[in-house]
Protein backbone atom coordinates (compact mmCIF):
# COMPACT_ATOMS: atom_id res chain seq x y z
CA UNK A 1 0.00 0.00 0.00
CA UNK A 2 1.69 3.36 -1.11
CA UNK A 3 0.64 6.30 0.62
CA UNK A 4 1.06 10.07 -0.63
CA UNK A 5 -0.05 12.23 2.29
CA UNK A 6 0.23 16.21 1.97
CA UNK A 7 0.65 18.43 4.59
CA UNK A 8 -1.77 21.23 5.27
CA UNK A 9 -3.14 22.95 1.71
CA UNK A 10 -3.16 26.79 2.67
CA UNK A 11 -5.24 29.17 1.02
CA UNK A 12 -5.25 30.01 -2.82
CA UNK A 13 -1.45 29.27 -3.16
CA UNK A 14 -1.55 26.11 -1.59
CA UNK A 15 -4.37 25.13 -3.82
CA UNK A 16 -2.75 26.31 -6.77
CA UNK A 17 0.20 24.21 -5.23
CA UNK A 18 -1.76 21.40 -5.15
CA UNK A 19 -3.21 21.33 -8.53
CA UNK A 20 0.13 22.16 -10.16
CA UNK A 21 2.22 19.55 -8.63
CA UNK A 22 -0.20 16.15 -8.12
CA UNK A 23 -0.12 14.88 -11.26
CA UNK A 24 3.86 14.91 -10.81
CA UNK A 25 4.06 13.45 -8.10
CA UNK A 26 1.47 10.74 -8.95
CA UNK A 27 4.02 9.69 -11.55
CA UNK A 28 6.71 9.17 -9.22
CA UNK A 29 4.94 7.38 -6.62
CA UNK A 30 2.81 5.73 -7.90
CA UNK A 31 0.34 5.90 -4.66
CA UNK A 32 -2.36 3.92 -4.11
CA UNK A 33 -4.04 6.82 -2.03
CA UNK A 34 -3.62 10.59 -1.69
CA UNK A 35 -4.51 11.82 1.44
CA UNK A 36 -4.71 15.74 1.66
CA UNK A 37 -5.14 18.11 5.10
CA UNK A 38 -7.25 20.73 3.75
CA UNK A 39 -7.98 22.53 7.19
CA UNK A 40 -6.16 25.64 6.07
CA UNK A 41 -7.78 25.31 2.20
CA UNK A 42 -10.09 28.30 2.15
CA UNK A 43 -8.12 31.08 2.98
CA UNK A 44 -6.23 29.82 5.45
CA UNK A 45 -8.73 28.60 7.78
CA UNK A 46 -11.30 25.72 6.80
CA UNK A 47 -12.77 24.14 3.85
CA UNK A 48 -15.39 24.79 1.71
CA UNK A 49 -17.64 22.46 -0.36
CA UNK A 50 -16.03 23.78 -3.57
CA UNK A 51 -12.69 23.29 -2.64
CA UNK A 52 -13.52 20.13 -1.48
CA UNK A 53 -14.68 19.13 -4.92
CA UNK A 54 -11.59 21.11 -6.90
CA UNK A 55 -9.25 18.93 -4.43
CA UNK A 56 -10.88 15.76 -5.30
CA UNK A 57 -10.80 16.33 -8.90
CA UNK A 58 -7.24 17.43 -8.71
CA UNK A 59 -6.74 13.76 -7.25
CA UNK A 60 -7.10 14.09 -3.59
CA UNK A 61 -8.83 10.80 -2.72
CA UNK A 62 -9.52 11.29 1.36
CA UNK A 63 -9.58 14.81 2.67
CA UNK A 64 -7.92 15.09 6.79
CA UNK A 65 -9.10 18.04 8.75
CA UNK A 66 -7.97 19.76 11.96
CA UNK A 67 -8.74 22.18 14.84
CA UNK A 68 -9.87 24.46 11.70
CA UNK A 69 -12.38 22.55 10.71
CA UNK A 70 -15.38 24.26 11.31
CA UNK A 71 -14.09 27.70 10.51
CA UNK A 72 -16.26 28.07 7.25
CA UNK A 73 -19.66 27.33 8.28
CA UNK A 74 -20.11 25.65 4.82
CA UNK A 75 -18.66 22.47 6.49
CA UNK A 76 -22.20 21.70 8.08
CA UNK A 77 -23.74 21.55 4.65
CA UNK A 78 -21.47 18.84 3.73
CA UNK A 79 -19.86 17.05 5.75
CA UNK A 80 -22.12 14.31 6.81
CA UNK A 81 -22.87 13.57 2.78
CA UNK A 82 -19.61 12.58 2.15
CA UNK A 83 -17.65 9.84 3.16
CA UNK A 84 -13.80 10.67 2.24
CA UNK A 85 -13.42 12.90 4.58
CA UNK A 86 -12.95 12.71 8.35
CA UNK A 87 -12.51 15.50 10.90
CA UNK A 88 -10.67 14.85 14.36
CA UNK A 89 -12.04 11.90 15.88
CA UNK A 90 -11.85 13.26 19.64
CA UNK A 91 -14.47 15.86 18.41
CA UNK A 92 -17.24 14.97 21.55
CA UNK A 93 -19.72 12.45 20.52
CA UNK A 94 -22.68 14.18 17.81
CA UNK A 95 -20.07 16.68 16.18
CA UNK A 96 -20.86 15.92 12.37
CA UNK A 97 -18.73 14.05 10.31
CA UNK A 98 -16.49 11.38 11.35
CA UNK A 99 -13.18 10.43 12.15
CA UNK A 100 -12.54 7.20 10.56
CA UNK A 101 -13.17 6.65 6.84
CA UNK A 102 -11.74 3.25 4.74
CA UNK A 103 -10.78 3.93 1.59
CA UNK A 104 -11.19 1.31 -1.40
CA UNK A 105 -7.74 1.21 -3.31
CA UNK A 106 -8.53 -1.72 -6.04
CA UNK A 107 -9.19 -5.18 -4.02
CA UNK A 108 -7.23 -3.27 -1.01
CA UNK A 109 -8.68 -1.30 1.86
CA UNK A 110 -6.88 2.02 3.74
CA UNK A 111 -8.73 2.94 7.07
CA UNK A 112 -7.74 7.02 7.41
CA UNK A 113 -8.23 8.62 11.20
CA UNK A 114 -7.69 12.29 11.76
CA UNK A 115 -7.41 13.00 15.84
CA UNK A 116 -6.33 16.04 17.31
CA UNK A 117 -4.14 17.08 20.15
CA UNK A 118 -4.97 18.81 23.75
CA UNK A 119 -1.72 20.22 24.58
CA UNK A 120 -1.93 24.23 23.36
CA UNK A 121 -5.28 23.34 21.93
CA UNK A 122 -8.73 23.37 23.04
CA UNK A 123 -9.47 20.07 25.59
CA UNK A 124 -11.45 18.08 23.55
CA UNK A 125 -11.54 13.84 24.24
CA UNK A 126 -8.64 12.09 24.90
CA UNK A 127 -7.25 11.43 21.49
CA UNK A 128 -5.32 8.28 22.75
CA UNK A 129 -8.30 6.82 23.87
CA UNK A 130 -10.27 7.99 20.57
CA UNK A 131 -7.66 6.48 18.57
CA UNK A 132 -6.94 3.63 20.43
CA UNK A 133 -10.68 2.27 20.07
CA UNK A 134 -10.41 3.65 16.22
CA UNK A 135 -7.54 1.36 15.22
CA UNK A 136 -8.85 -1.83 17.07
CA UNK A 137 -12.02 -1.22 14.52
CA UNK A 138 -9.96 -0.53 11.78
CA UNK A 139 -7.88 -3.72 12.26
CA UNK A 140 -10.82 -5.69 12.06
CA UNK A 141 -11.42 -4.79 8.26
CA UNK A 142 -7.34 -4.01 6.59
CA UNK A 143 -4.18 -3.69 8.30
CA UNK A 144 -3.21 -0.76 6.28
CA UNK A 145 -3.99 2.27 8.68
CA UNK A 146 -2.58 6.18 8.56
CA UNK A 147 -3.22 8.51 11.18
CA UNK A 148 -3.13 12.40 10.78
CA UNK A 149 -2.66 14.05 14.27
CA UNK A 150 -3.14 17.46 14.12
CA UNK A 151 -1.81 18.88 16.96
CA UNK A 152 0.59 21.35 18.32
CA UNK A 153 2.99 20.03 20.62
CA UNK A 154 5.78 17.92 19.40
CA UNK A 155 6.19 15.84 22.52
CA UNK A 156 2.14 15.01 22.23
CA UNK A 157 2.79 13.84 18.21
CA UNK A 158 5.87 12.10 19.73
CA UNK A 159 3.97 10.34 22.38
CA UNK A 160 0.96 9.04 19.67
CA UNK A 161 3.70 7.87 17.44
CA UNK A 162 5.14 5.40 20.15
CA UNK A 163 1.87 4.78 20.97
CA UNK A 164 0.65 3.25 17.87
CA UNK A 165 3.69 1.67 17.30
CA UNK A 166 3.24 -1.79 15.44
CA UNK A 167 -0.49 -0.73 15.32
CA UNK A 168 -0.49 1.29 12.23
CA UNK A 169 1.58 1.75 8.98
CA UNK A 170 1.93 5.70 9.22
CA UNK A 171 1.61 8.71 11.55
CA UNK A 172 2.21 11.58 10.46
CA UNK A 173 1.79 14.71 12.48
CA UNK A 174 0.17 18.26 10.90
CA UNK A 175 -0.89 21.98 12.09
CA UNK A 176 2.63 23.06 13.13
CA UNK A 177 3.60 23.89 8.77
CA UNK A 178 7.15 23.25 9.34
CA UNK A 179 8.23 20.03 7.73
CA UNK A 180 10.65 18.11 10.64
CA UNK A 181 13.50 15.61 9.61
CA UNK A 182 12.50 12.95 12.01
CA UNK A 183 10.80 10.85 9.39
CA UNK A 184 11.85 7.54 10.81
CA UNK A 185 10.34 4.25 10.54
CA UNK A 186 9.95 3.14 14.80
CA UNK A 187 10.91 -0.25 16.12
CA UNK A 188 7.70 -2.30 15.49
CA UNK A 189 7.15 -1.00 12.12
CA UNK A 190 4.82 2.12 12.48
CA UNK A 191 6.24 5.05 9.58
CA UNK A 192 6.48 8.07 11.65
CA UNK A 193 6.78 12.32 11.12
CA UNK A 194 6.60 15.20 13.26
CA UNK A 195 5.09 17.31 11.08
CA UNK A 196 4.50 16.56 7.32
CA UNK A 197 4.69 20.89 6.56
CA UNK A 198 2.56 22.91 5.02
CA UNK A 199 1.77 23.50 1.71
CA UNK A 200 1.14 27.49 0.41
CA UNK A 201 3.26 30.44 0.82
CA UNK A 202 7.00 29.89 1.00
CA UNK A 203 7.69 33.42 2.08
CA UNK A 204 4.76 33.73 4.76
CA UNK A 205 4.65 33.32 8.33
CA UNK A 206 3.33 29.27 8.53
CA UNK A 207 1.37 30.52 5.41
CA UNK A 208 0.14 33.70 6.83
CA UNK A 209 1.20 37.13 5.29
CA UNK A 210 4.82 37.93 7.42
CA UNK A 211 4.21 41.83 7.57
CA UNK A 212 0.57 41.02 9.50
CA UNK A 213 2.34 38.13 11.94
CA UNK A 214 5.13 40.78 12.64
CA UNK A 215 2.93 43.47 13.41
CA UNK A 216 0.65 41.56 16.16
CA UNK A 217 4.37 40.62 17.53
CA UNK A 218 5.53 44.11 17.45
CA UNK A 219 2.19 45.93 18.98
CA UNK A 220 0.42 42.88 20.84
CA UNK A 221 -2.40 44.31 19.29
CA UNK A 222 -5.30 42.20 17.39
CA UNK A 223 -3.67 42.11 13.52
CA UNK A 224 -6.20 40.09 11.73
CA UNK A 225 -4.08 37.60 9.69
CA UNK A 226 -4.37 37.31 5.97
CA UNK A 227 -3.09 34.33 3.88
CA UNK A 228 0.45 35.61 2.32
CA UNK A 229 -0.99 35.92 -1.55
CA UNK A 230 1.82 36.99 -3.52
CA UNK A 231 5.43 35.22 -3.88
CA UNK A 232 7.06 31.73 -4.04
CA UNK A 233 5.16 28.54 -3.24
CA UNK A 234 6.10 25.07 -1.50
CA UNK A 235 4.27 21.73 -1.28
CA UNK A 236 5.29 19.53 1.93
CA UNK A 237 4.09 16.06 2.63
CA UNK A 238 5.38 12.37 2.93
CA UNK A 239 5.45 9.12 0.86
CA UNK A 240 4.45 5.94 2.40
CA UNK A 241 5.06 2.31 1.63
CA UNK A 242 3.40 -0.45 3.90
CA UNK A 243 4.13 -4.10 3.64
CA UNK A 244 1.29 -5.85 2.18
CA UNK A 245 1.52 -8.66 4.34
CA UNK A 246 1.19 -6.62 8.06
CA UNK A 247 0.34 -3.47 6.86
CA UNK A 248 3.90 -1.93 8.56
CA UNK A 249 6.31 0.33 6.62
CA UNK A 250 9.22 0.11 4.68
CA UNK A 251 9.68 3.57 3.80
CA UNK A 252 8.99 6.61 4.67
CA UNK A 253 10.24 9.69 2.28
CA UNK A 254 9.84 13.40 3.07
CA UNK A 255 8.54 15.39 0.23
CA UNK A 256 9.37 18.91 0.10
CA UNK A 257 9.35 21.28 -3.00
CA UNK A 258 9.75 24.74 -2.92
CA UNK A 259 12.25 27.48 -4.54
CA UNK A 260 15.45 25.97 -2.35
CA UNK A 261 14.23 22.41 -2.93
CA UNK A 262 12.94 22.37 -6.71
CA UNK A 263 10.90 19.27 -7.81
CA UNK A 264 12.58 18.28 -11.54
CA UNK A 265 9.75 15.78 -12.96
FE1 LIG B 1 -4.40 23.33 12.50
Amino acid sequence: MKILFIGDVVGSPGREMLKENLPHLKKQYHPDVTIVNGENAAHGKGITEKIYRQMKEWGANVITLGNHAWDKKDIFEFIDDVNDMVRPANFPPDTPGKGMTFYKAGNKEIAVINAQGRTFLPPIEDPFRVVDELVKEAKKRTPYIFVDFHAEATSEKQAIGWFLDGRVGGVAGTHTHVQTADNRILPKGTAYITDAGMTGPYNGILGMDKDSVLRRFHTALPVRFEVAEDGPTQLSGVFIEMNKDNGMARRIERILINNDHPFFH
